[in-house]
């Protein structure tokens, strides 16, 4: 595990992009999964630069989002892939095949899970994943009591998860439920970059990062994964005891 704290979250995100960047450079068509949320913005940001600035390129990746909530607005559109394609998608002017998202709408839910499972393996496997933390441990939509060996699965959002995702969407209706890649799915990865910053996710961090292992703080199992960078600011690092 390698960990890093920054004073600057802007810094931070930099630093994160270059290991994307990384990963890229070394393999251009890279399958790489993708958090919605405000912490991972900043990196979005900074890849977007890069790729304007003509310093990296992503047009030969394939895309994935890491979860969707259930809740589709108005015109249709799932809110993370519409996040997603704010944020980085079309800044980046991917392709439409370059992309798979997973699909609320999709008749048979459990149907649409395994085709984005096979959909995933044809891509050769995720060759990295950013995630956020949720201040309850989730790791994507995996709320705590998931288990190790879960799959892409449809899941309850929790009170705060589902506040969370209302914050991104201003006035959209309540969200219940969404769509996740399993904990094994994302562990099964061969490079997790994490991100959290705040002081309202340095309780969490600590638990993730110091408490026991177990399914009641998913994101404590990023521990048992082999290449994980983490990108901390200060206040979100302020509980550890270690730092690396
Ligand atoms: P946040 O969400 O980045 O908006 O804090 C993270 C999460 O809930 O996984």
């Amino acid at each position: 595990m390698n960990l890093q704290v920054f004073s600057n979250w802007e810094t931070a995100s930099r630093a994160a992009a270059g290991v994307l960047l990384d990963v890229v450079r070394a393999k251009p068509m890279a399958a790489i999964c993708f958090a919605t949320g405000n912490t991972p913005k900043q990196l979005y940001r900074e890849l977007v630069q890069a790729v304007r600035a003509g310093q990296a390129s992503l047009h030969e990746i394939q895309a994935f989002t890491l979860d969707e909530t259930g809740t589709v607005a108005e015109d249709g559109v799932p809110f993370f892939r519409r996040f997603m394609e704010e944020h980085l998608y079309d800044p980046v002017e991917l392709r439409s095949e370059q992309i798979d998202a997973l699909n609320p709408l999709a008749a048979d839910l459990d149907q649409e899970c395994r085709r984005y499972e096979a959909s995933i393996r044809q891509a050769g496997g995720l060759d990295a994943v950013i995630l956020g933390i949720g201040l309850n441990g989730h790791l994507a939509y995996n709320e705590p009591g998931s288990s190790r060996h879960s799959r892409t699965r449809r899941v309850a959002l929790e009170a705060s998860s589902s506040q969370a995702a209302a914050n991104y969407f201003p006035g959209s209706a309540r969200m219940e439920w969404g769509l996740t890649l399993g904990l094994a799915d994302i562990l099964a990865a061969k490079r997790l970059v994490v991100l959290a910053n705040g002081a309202n996710k340095a309780e969490i961090v600590r638990r993730a990062l110091e408490a026991p292992i177990s399914a009641e703080v998913p994101a404590s199992f990023l521990r048992e994964h082999p290449n994980v960078d983490w990108f901390l600011d200060e206040q979100a690092a302020a509980l550890l005891d270690r730092r690396g």
